[in-house]
């Protein structure tokens, strides 16, 4: 027992030495609810904010005692008080704002997904490398406190060389009809919704290589007429040496109780868990089952998460573990997935080409 008490399980977001200028562009929904919160909890440094809609721009300064509000992205841009600028955009429109912000050579944290397609955020991540910027992406759920005591007991050794990742959406999607997911994106549940959990699945497995993507979505015999999105999905991915992820999300639970299970299976052990709701994790080595204590929630200390990991990188001048480099994977095997979807649910290799999320 006492061997399995002594891995580092660290999961607070990190706490950067310094505190350089953000400016936000774009004042929507996730600013107001956690960036902001999340900044103000953790004490990062807003500078300013900016979005079309001067009444957002306005109400978000004045709820987070926001200094300034500037009038575009260009002036916002200008400002030698900010270093970073997040973009939290949706994605068809943050290329151009993320080109314009490297060439002002700002540092850049992107929402997810990074871009529609894998071709331009790979060309955003060789412009923010030729212009010395440091490009990271927003996957905040790394820094949710049950995934990232997850990944701190994978990377230590504790059960060994994981094989098999699975992952259950135990909700009610009913809250997307009529709001902007609903008709803002091709696939939300795949696209938007899954990015994150296709994102922690590779961090687990690590060092593998993907070779194939399989996935489907569809309406459930739930949903309203007026709902245009699919509501359940099912996502697998396989790497070359037998490793595989499987995600299942039931789209449709009546139940009050939401919870994301999820259960790694390694060589020499397990790891057990619900995110984002009924948050817990264990590690159960040999019938030894250790629960751990957890502090703070993916919603919304996660996105401090996000954020601090880029300012400490910056501080040391090292690529940030969330970066726009490490990030085209996850991006791929979303992309990848969306295409299988696409192509009624077979099989689609990674390298399959014009895959794209737009
Ligand atoms: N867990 C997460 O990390 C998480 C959760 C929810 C949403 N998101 C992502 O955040 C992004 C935004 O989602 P949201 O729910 O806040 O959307 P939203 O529609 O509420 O907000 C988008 C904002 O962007 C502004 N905008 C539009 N064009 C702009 C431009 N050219 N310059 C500056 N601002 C502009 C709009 O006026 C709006 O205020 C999406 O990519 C979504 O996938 C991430």
């Amino acid at each position: 027992m006492s061997q399995l008490l002594s891995f580092d399980v660290t999961h607070t977001p990190p706490v950067p030495k310094t505190r350089p200028g953000i400016g936000i562009i774009g004042c929507g929904r996730i600013v107001r609810n956690q960036h902001l919160p999340a900044y103000v909890k953790h004490k990062l440094n807003v500078v300013g904010v900016t979005d079309p809609s001067a009444d957002a721009t306005r109400a978000v300064a004045e709820k987070f005692g926001i200094t300034r509000a500037y009038k575009d992205a260009d002036e916002l841009l200008a400002d030698p008080a900010i270093a970073i600028v997040d973009v939290p955009v949706h994605p068809h429109i943050r290329g151009p704002i993320m080109r314009k912000a490297i060439a002002a050579g700002k540092h850049v944290l992107a929402q997810k997904p990074l871009c529609n397609d894998v071709r331009e955020a790979a060309e955003i991540v060789a412009l923010a490398k030729r212009a010395g910027v440091k490009i990271a992406v927003n996957q905040n759920g790394r820094w949710s406190p049950p995934w990232r005591t997850a990944s701190r007991l994978i990377q230590q050794g504790a059960i060994g060389e994981v094989m098999s990742v699975n992952h259950l959406f135990d909700l009610n999607v009913s809250w997307i009809v009529g709001g902007p997911f609903e008709k803002g994106c091709e696939n939300f549940i795949i696209y938007d919704y899954s990015i994150h959990w296709i994102d922690i699945t590779r961090v687990w497995l690590a060092g593998k290589t993907f070779s194939r993507v399989r996935a489907q979505s569809w309406r459930t015999p739930n949903q309203p007429s007026e709902s245009v999105q699919d509501w359940a999905c099912l996502i697998e991915l396989q790497c070359t040496d037998g490793s595989r992820h499987a995600m299942n999300c039931v789209g449709c639970s009546q139940s009050d109780v939401k919870s994301h299970p999820f259960w790694i299976h390694g060589t020499r052990g397990a790891i057990r868990g619900s995110v984002e709701a009924n948050d817990h994790v264990e590690l159960d080595v040999g019938g030894n089952v250790t629960r751990f204590k957890l502090n703070g929630k993916w919603f919304p200390d996660g996105f401090a998460g996000s954020m601090g990991e880029l300012i400490c990188a910056i501080e040391a001048n090292r690529e940030p573990e969330n970066s726009g480099e490490n990030n085209l994977l996850s991006l791929q095997l979303t992309a990848a997935s969306l295409e299988s979807h696409r192509r009624g649910g077979e099989w689609v290799s990674l390298d399959a080409s014009e895959i794209t999320l737009a």
